[in-house]
């Protein structure tokens, strides 16, 4: 186009000089009338040679001017092209500017619901081994009630209100009939009879009386009819002897405690108490 132009203003500028140099050829030719008539003619025909190549000039610059015009318009086209090009691409990139967006929120969304989950999960753990501890607590808070329940045991019992009690031939388990305390009925006031309600370390005790005229005394603690304990005593004058003790025993459930005497031996009681067999549980295990 520059090129175009500065070709336009040379030819314009060749064109000017051109006239004037043909207005003073046209003085210097009008000085000499001899030949003015010839030289008109001359002058005349130069004129018309010059303005057929001032319209072939013309002609051309118009042409010049008709390519120059579709190139500009091929140029104008080809930017208005590319700047389409461009902005297609400029949207497109927007598009997909955002819809990575739309898709970052999805994810972030998807995340955050994954942790919500995740969340949900560890307290729905945490709640079922909660739950688990707490059943099992229950089942343990159960036992330990029964235990307890179980575990309120003590007993006190006199022998008789009838004097003496004689083992004659046999050996005799003494009946402790006369019941002063028995929570828990772990006693057997018919049977004379300790039997264990839980496993458990038990104390028992005893004190029973005679009346000693050169006799003998005797008293055994039993545990499932083994012997723990065998005590003695003898006097000659007929007045009260006592023979008392205890011991710790450790029970599992049903095992039995109870006293004897031994063959032809005999033990004294009456109203008064004289005669007594206690036992109680210290702590189960
Ligand atoms: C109980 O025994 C004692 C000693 O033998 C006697 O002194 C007392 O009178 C007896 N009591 C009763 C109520 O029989
Ligand atoms: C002997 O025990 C019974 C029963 O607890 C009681 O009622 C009685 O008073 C006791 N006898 C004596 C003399 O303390």
């Amino acid at each position: 186009m520059r090129a175009a132009i500065s070709l336009l203003v040379l030819l314009f500028s060749m064109c000017g000089a051109q006239t004037r140099s043909t207005q003073t050829e046209v003085q210097t030719e009008s000085q000499s009338t001899g030949a003015a008539a010839a030289a008109e003619v001359s002058t005349r025909l130069d004129v018309s040679a010059e303005l057929r190549e001032l319209r072939d000039m013309v002609v051309e610059l118009r042409v010049l001017l008709t390519l120059t015009q579709n190139e500009l318009r091929d140029i104008k086209e080809e930017i208005k092209t590319k700047v389409e090009a461009l902005e297609r691409g400029l949207v497109a990139s927007e598009t997909k500017v955002e819809a990575q967006e739309a898709e970052l929120t999805a994810v972030k969304a998807r995340l955050a619901a994954s942790e919500a989950e995740v969340e949900n999960a560890a307290q729905e753990a945490e709640l079922t081994a909660v739950k688990t501890r707490l059943a099992a607590t229950e089942t343990e808070v159960d036992n330990l009630k029964k235990i307890t329940e179980k575990s309120k045991v003590a007993f006190s019992a006199g022998l008789t209100d009838s004097g003496y009690i004689e083992s004659g031939n046999n050996e005799l388990n003494l009946v402790f009939s006369k019941v002063i305390t028995n929570v828990g009925q772990a006693y057997n006031s018919r049977s004379g009879f300790f039997t264990a309600p839980v496993r458990g370390v038990y104390y028992f005790r005893f004190t029973v009386r005679d009346n000693l005229e050169s006799r003998y005394m005797a008293i055994q603690m039993f545990k499932n009819g083994q012997q723990l304990m065998f005590l003695w005593d003898t006097d000659t004058d007929g007045y009260a002897n006592y023979l008392s003790s205890g011991l710790t025993l450790q029970l599992e459930v049903g095992d039995e405690v109870n006293l004897r005497i031994p063959a032809d031996y005999r033990l004294y009681d009456n109203s008064s108490n004289y005669s007594t067999f206690s036992g109680f549980l210290l702590f189960p295990l």
